[in-house]
């Protein structure tokens, strides 16, 4: 088990509008190193029940270690796109509220040896689940560069995907890429001088974002998982979404608003005839963001973006 922490993002506000009741269930789709599981544990409601899901082995042996002493809650170690399926396993017919907080941890970027990050040299990496096959090694060194130069404008929405993929198929023509310096640099040099230089953003970010979220389908994941997540819920209980980059928030926006207003009927219709009802409703109008002492005392909540509906 490793020394490396994390800090919860938003975890007033999660607690706040998760509306924690005595006898409830919730689920913690993404536990890690359970700040907000803890604060949903600590809430004082009597006889609740938690599942607490998280892909990465280590943080789940983490959570089981320290979480053990409560008896309510049951760690898992899954993706959480088989939400439905834990739930039929464990018995349990809908829940009261379910919290995402997507993406990768503090303790993925601190730990170079994960592979996530580029502030330190590191294996080529970048798996939640280290149980899988699929590496970022094996991403950077066998896909066509074609799909590359796919994943890194669709899933980094970097603008010199062409020039990046080009980069890394010539530099793993002579050489094999094996550590995430070696790939910093081949994007850096790729990256015009003056659209890198003095940016307070490193010009590898959105290249490696795009990485991990092939290396771990992150999308496919999500997407799969959010209208099972919205089926599970009791009428009135609550969805809560903290996303980190504008790709995501759009998959988690795009899928309440498909459940807020679901009608299919065309524009300009009187009345509705495709009988699709609302499963959904905001409970904010725009999403939450941290505060400026909380992106102080922790940056990383800077990008945060907390989405929260209502079953109806
Ligand atoms: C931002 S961290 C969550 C931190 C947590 N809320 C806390 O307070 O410690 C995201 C976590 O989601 C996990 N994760 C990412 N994708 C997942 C997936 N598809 N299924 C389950 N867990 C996933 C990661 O391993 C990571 O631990």
């Amino acid at each position: 088990m490793n020394a490396y922490t994390h800090v919860p993002v938003l975890k007033k506000e999660i607690l706040e509008y998760l509306n924690i009741k005595d006898g409830n269930v919730y689920v913690d789709c993404t536990a890690g190193r359970g700040g907000h599981l803890e604060g949903i544990l600590q809430s004082g409601a009597k006889n609740i029940t938690v599942l607490a899901i998280d892909k990465d082995p280590s943080n789940v042996a983490f959570l089981k270690d320290v979480f053990s002493k409560y008896k309510n809650v049951t760690i898992i170690n899954s993706d959480y796109r088989f939400l439905a399926d834990i739930l039929k396993f464990h018995g349990i017919k809908k829940v009261d509220g379910i919290i995402f907080d997507l993406g990768f941890s503090s303790i993925h970027i601190d730990d170079a040896s994960r592979g996530f990050s580029f502030a330190k040299d590191g294996p080529l990496d970048m798996r939640y689940d280290t149980n899988q096959g699929l590496r970022a090694e094996d991403v950077i060194n066998e896909y066509p560069e074609r799909e590359l130069g796919r994943i890194i404008r669709d899933y980094g929405e970097e603008k010199f995907f062409k020039n990046i993929s080009r980069q890394i198929v010539k530099a793993r023509e002579e050489k094999k890429i094996t550590t995430t310096l070696q790939l910093k640099d081949i994007i850096h040099r790729s990256i015009p001088t003056r659209f890198r230089a003095g940016k307070k953003i490193d010009a590898a970010t959105k290249t490696f974002q795009a990485i991990r979220i092939e290396v771990n389908t992150e999308f496919e994941s999500l997407k799969a998982v959010l209208p099972d997540a919205i089926n599970a819920l009791n009428t009135d209980g609550r969805l809560c979404a903290i996303t980190f980059h504008s790709i995501e928030d759009r998959i988690v926006k795009q899928s309440v608003n498909k459940a807020i207003n679901p009608c299919t009927c065309p524009k300009g219709l009187v009345q509705c005839v495709c009988g699709k009802k609302p499963t959904l409703k905001r409970v904010i109008k725009m999403p939450l963001t941290a505060s400026k002492e909380e992106i102080r005392l922790n940056p990383r909540s800077r990008s945060a973006k907390l989405r929260i509906a209502q079953r109806i």
